[in-house]
Formats: structure tokens, C-alpha cells, sequence
């Protein structure tokens, strides 16, 4: 809530002068049964003409006057409610940016979507309905009470008996209404959840027929937000009549006493009409009451969902030392006695790793799936932190270094190629902002893609990704790589990115990358890989089991001339087929 409110602050001048606005539509609901109990009590019953045609006078103007207020509240409303809700978008956003993996694996995408858009809705309704309704309701009740007891305090004091019971009540509904809200919006996230896997993957579900699976799938989360919603509006729903007949019963009670009131000279005819045209009133206030209700406890369910991702904590901390900004990196990256398990996962992913690899030389890492190869990687431009021993560039802990500074030096191709929606020029321009043309054209060489590039009808225009030119696999991966080497990078870190190329295309580009004297790093399963490499890692099941040469380990590790001899009878029985 405490966010909610710091964002509504902001356009305090608006709400102010909204809630002024509702405070004058109330006042005229208040005044216009003591006018009627006037007209009727002077006018109709005396047969004074002229009392009924001032007083319906005064009551016309005051209408009109409770009309244009509401129209100028509605304006105030929308725009403190509409940009309370642009703010929040933009900080649960600029939130989410900061966030590191660790909060990712927190927030599930499609919880974050539904918190940035419908959370923020249920929110922004509120506010507007806050500013329109919601504090003429109670309002509108309360005064009513004391009207009434102005009016005649004997006939109002049926109304000061049922009003707090009824107010109990409502508050106690509140109280569960939010608590079922929270499960429906987060059966919001589960739908969610399966439409974006289901959009995602929708290759994958028709390459191995499993429509009717996901279907089945997306009913099921579907049903669920379903029920839940129906428990909850029933629950609301039994508002209505006990509002009802508790308002129905007190008029049969001011209709019983006020006719022996007005037989015995203690009430008038229009204080009775009075007294029940206040009743019918609240009875309308306390209905819409119980609707705020609804919306308010849905609200509070969103502002804890917002609440939750503004309070999450990032925990990769940003070290201020703005004298490292304009440090380049010479490049030499070192692992001392590294220790690291995923957040959250109890299982240790990387242990007593220790390895120097020098500046500007090409390393492989080689390793088995799930060695932990993708995981070393990570804590290079850290993408997490290790769990304990340091990560070392030029002799300084990663993590002393301001984040910025670290990643903008560092190029990054990760396993899994990432490309925008746009064109092959913006993702290239992605990697650096400043790239020119020439420069775009000399990555797209480098990384052995630009006679793909040149073909296509628009070049560089052309997008890529939906109603876009479809790149396979492998161009999508060099394009991973040209956009890696525009940004110059004294580090480059390629996970698995030349597993589609022929032997003789990835020495082309191992070659050229030599050119941008930057420090590589190179996951691979491949032997021609390691073979070209100055030095390798041999990974196994989060250990560093040999570090050397091609020649060195092939000497040295069981393990490496092992899977040398798997590589080389595989390639030698492709050969014998040829
Ligand atoms: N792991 C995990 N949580 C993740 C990613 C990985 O717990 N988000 C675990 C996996 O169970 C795996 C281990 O970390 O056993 C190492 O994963 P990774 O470093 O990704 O393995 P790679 O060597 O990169 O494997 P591959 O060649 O298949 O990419
Ligand atoms: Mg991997």
C-alpha cells in the first residue's frame, strides 16, 4: 500500500480537489429529503403554491450544481488515477530491469506481466472509483444517520441500532473477499503462465503433437481462475439481500412508529418521507458499498503483489567506485578456489575451482553436459555471485566493480540465442549503440554471417523474427556474435556458440576474433575446437579435472584423450561412410 499511496502523492492536488468535488454532490444528496420534508410539511400540506415553487426552485439549482461537480470530478479522478498507474508501470519496470537472476527464478515472467498490467489496472480502477464513489458511500451513510436524527431522533433511532451492525458485517466480508482475491489473481498468473509457454513453444508442441495435452493444460489453469472467481463473487453476492432486508425492515419500523407519531402530534408527514427517503438512500450507498468492497479488496491484493516485486530484494549489490568507470581491462581472469550453487537449490554446481586464464589468449572449456560450464560463465559478468572464493579480472573481485563497468567490457554469447524483434541493424546496434555502418559490416565478417546478411533482399533492413526473414540455428548464433564483437569487448565469453559450424568456418572465425585481441573464453564440445585453442579446461561434474594444451592434456587426462578417442572414431566411421 505504502507505494501505492508515495505514487498517489504526486497528483495530491487532483485528489484534493476530487474529493471537494465529491464533498459538494454529498451535501446536495443530504439537503434535498430536508427540502422535500419542507415542501411537503409547508408546501403541500398548506396548499402554499409559492413555498413548493421556490423550494423545487432551490432543489433544481442545487441538481445542476451536484451534475457539473461530478463531471469535473470524474476529469480529476481520471487523470490522478491514469497517472498514478503510468508511475507504477514505469517503476515496477525500471524495478524489474535492476533485478538479478536470482530475482527472476523469485518471479515467475508471467507473474511479472500480470503484476506490470492487470495489477496495475485493478489498482488504477480503484483509485478512479476511490475519487468518484468510494468516500460518498460511507459518507453518504453516516450523514444520512445524523440527518435523520436532526430531523426527528426518535423515528432515527432504528437507524442507530442496524447501521453499526451492518457496518460490521461488511468489514468482516472485506476482510475474506481479499484474502480469496489474492488466490484469484494468482490463479491471473498460472493462465498466464500457460499461455506464454504455450506461445513459446508452440514449434515444439505441434513438432511433437501435443495440442490436445496443452489444451487440457490451459482448461485446467482456466477452470481453476474460474472457480475461484465464482466462490469469491458468491461470497459478495450475499451482500445484497441482507443489505436489503435489514434497510426493508427499518422502514416497516419508521412507516409503524411514524404513523402513530404523526397520529400523536410526535412527527410530521414529511419528516417520516424524510426519515425514509434517507433510508432508501443508504440502502443505495451500502449497496454500492458492498461493490467497493469487492473492487477495494481486489486492490489491496494488487498493492501487495506490487508491493512485493518494489520490496524485492536485489541482492547483487552495486559497489560506488565511479574511479573504476573508465578502467579498460587488460583482460586476465582468474578463479580463486570458487564455490557456487544456484539460489535457492541446495546442490553444489561449481566447487573448488581454481584456474588463471591470461589475457588475449583463447581459451575452451570443455565439459560434459552439465558439468557446470554455463555456470562458470555466469559469474564472469556477474550474472550471480559465487558462494564463496573470488572471481578476479586484472587481480580486482568482480564484485567490487560497479556492474556497468564490468559488463560493458565483457561480450556476452550466451547458449541460447537471443534476438529482438526488428531489424538485423537494431540487434546488431543493440550491442553497441555507437556502431557505424563500416563497423557492422566488418562484425558481421568477422563473425563469418555477412554473405548471409549481403543476400537477403533488404541487407541490414531486414527484420528478423515474427512476419521477419527466419534465420536458422546457426546464422542466429553469428549473429549472437557479431553483436558481441561491435561492442569491442576486452572479454568474450561464447557458450557453445560455434557448435553449428563446419571445422573450416570456425577456425575462419576463431581467426578473425584473434584480430579484436580480446580475452575468449569458448564453451565447446567439439575437439577442433580445443585443438586451436592456446589452453583448455577439462570440467567435470563442477571440478576442474586438467588444464593445458591440446598436447598436454592428450599426455595428461585419461579423461581428455577419452573423449579424443570417442571424437576421432566418430569422425573417422563418417569417413569410412564417405
Ligand atoms: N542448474 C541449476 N539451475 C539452473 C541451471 C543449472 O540448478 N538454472 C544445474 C543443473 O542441474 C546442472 C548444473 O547446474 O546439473 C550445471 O549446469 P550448466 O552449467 O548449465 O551445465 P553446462 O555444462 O552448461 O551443460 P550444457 O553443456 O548442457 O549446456
Ligand atoms: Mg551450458
Amino acid at each position: 500500500m505504502r507505494h501505492i499511496f508515495s505514487a498517489l502523492n504526486r497528483y495530491r492536488f487532483a485528489v484534493i480537489i476530487a474529493l471537494l468535488l465529491t464533498l459538494t454532490e454529498l451535501a446536495v444528496e443530504l439537503v434535498q429529503p430536508l427540502i422535500m420534508a419542507r415542501i411537503i410539511d409547508q408546501g403541500v400540506v398548506q396548499q402554499d403554491m409559492e413555498t413548493v415553487l421556490f423550494w423545487g426552485g432551490v432543489m433544481l439549482i442545487l441538481s445542476f450544481a451536484a451534475f457539473g461537480a461530478g463531471i469535473v470530478n470524474s476529469f480529476y479522478a481520471a487523470h490522478a488515477s491514469q497517472n498514478t498507474a503510468y508511475d507504477l508501470r514505469n517503476g515496477l519496470f525500471a524495478k524489474v530491469q535492476s533485478f538479478s537472476f536470482a530475482n527472476f527464478s523469485q518471479f515467475p515472467t508471467s507473474s511479472l506481466m500480470t503484476r506490470i498490467t492487470n495489477d496495475v489496472n485493478q489498482i488504477q480502477n480503484t483509485i478512479f472509483m476511490s475519487l468518484r464513489i468510494m468516500l460518498r458511500a460511507p459518507l453518504l451513510v453516516a450523514g444520512s444517520v445524523i440527518m435523520a436524527i436532526v430531523v426527528n431522533a426518535q423515528l432515527a433511532l432504528i437507524l442507530v441500532l442496524t447501521i453499526p451492525l451492518l457496518v460490521v458485517f461488511l468489514v468482516y466480508l472485506m476482510r475474506k473477499a481479499g484474502a480469496l482475491f489474492k488466490q484469484v489473481q494468482s490463479r491471473v498468473d498460472r493462465v498466464n503462465n500457460v499461455v506464454q509457454e504455450n506461445l513459446t513453444a508452440i514449434r515444439m508442441i505441434k513438432a511433437f503433437t501435443r495440442r490436445s495435452y496443452e489444451t487440457e493444460r490451459f482448461d485446467g489453469a482456466a477452470d481453476e481462475l474460474r472457480v475461484k472467481m465464482m466462490r469469491t463473487f458468491r461470497l459478495i453476492e450475499t451482500t445484497m439481500p441482507v443489505i436489503l432486508l435489514v434497510m426493508n425492515f427499518s422502514i416497516i419500523v419508521v412507516l409503524w412508529f411514524g404513523t402513530t407519531g404523526v397520529n400523536t402530534g410526535g412527527a410530521t408527514i414529511g419528516e417520516v418521507v424524510a426519515i425514509i427517503n434517507y433510508i432508501t438512500r443508504m440502502s443505495g450507498a451500502l449497496t454500492v458499498f458492498s461493490m467497493i468492497i469487492m473492487i477495494f479488496s481486489r486492490a489491496r491484493a494488487s498493492a501487495e503483489r506490487i508491493g512485493e516485486v518494489f520490496e524485492a530484494d536485489v541482492d547483487l549489490k552495486e559497489p560506488g567506485d565511479p574511479d573504476d568507470d573508465a578502467l579498460l581491462f587488460n583482460g586476465e581472469i582468474v578463479f580463486d578456489n570458487v564455490h557456487f550453487r544456484y539460489p535457492g537449490t541446495r546442490q553444489s554446481v561449481l566447487n573448488r575451482l581454481s584456474f588463471t586464464v591470461q589475457s588475449r589468449e583463447q581459451t575452451a572449456v570443455l565439459g560434459a553436459t552439465g558439468a557446470g560450464k554455463t555456470s562458470l560463465f555466469q559469474l564472469i559478468p556477474r550474472l550471480y555471485d559465487t558462494d564463496g572464493g573470488t572471481v578476479r579480472i586484472d587481480g580486482k573481485d568482480v564484485s567490487r566493480m560497479p556492474l556497468k563497468s564490468l559488463r560493458r567490457q565483457i561480450g556476452y554469447v550466451p547458449q541460447e540465442t537471443m534476438l529482438f524483434s526488428g531489424t538485423i541493424e537494431e540487434n546488431l546496434r543493440w550491442g553497441n549503440e555507437e556502431a557505424d555502418e563500416n563497423e557492422m559490416i566488418q562484425a558481421l565478417k568477422d563473425a563469418q554471417i555477412y554473405d548471409t546478411i549481403a543476400s537477403l533482399k533488404h541487407g541490414l533492413q531486414s527484420t528478423v523474427g515474427q512476419r521477419g526473414v527466419n534465420l536458422s540455428g546457426g546464422q542466429k548464433q553469428r549473429l549472437a556474435i557479431a553483436r558481441a564483437l561491435l561492442r569491442r569487448p576486452s572479454i568474450l565469453l561464447l557458450d557453445d556458440s560455434t557448435s553449428a559450424l563446419d571445422a573450416k568456418t570456425e577456425q575462419s572465425l576463431l581467426q578473425a576474433i584473434r584480430k579484436y585481441s580480446c580475452t575468449t573464453i569458448m564453451i565447446t564440445q567439439k575437439m577442433s575446437t580445443t585443438v586451436r585453442a592456446d589452453n583448455i579446461l577439462l570440467l567435470d561434474e563442477g571440478e576442474l579435472v586438467g588444464k593445458g594444451s591440446h598436447s598436454q592434456l592428450l599426455r595428461e587426462s585419461d579423461l581428455y584423450r577419452e573423449i579424443y578417442a570417442s571424437q576421432h572414431a566418430v569422425s573417422e566411421e563418417e569417413g569410412a561412410h564417405e
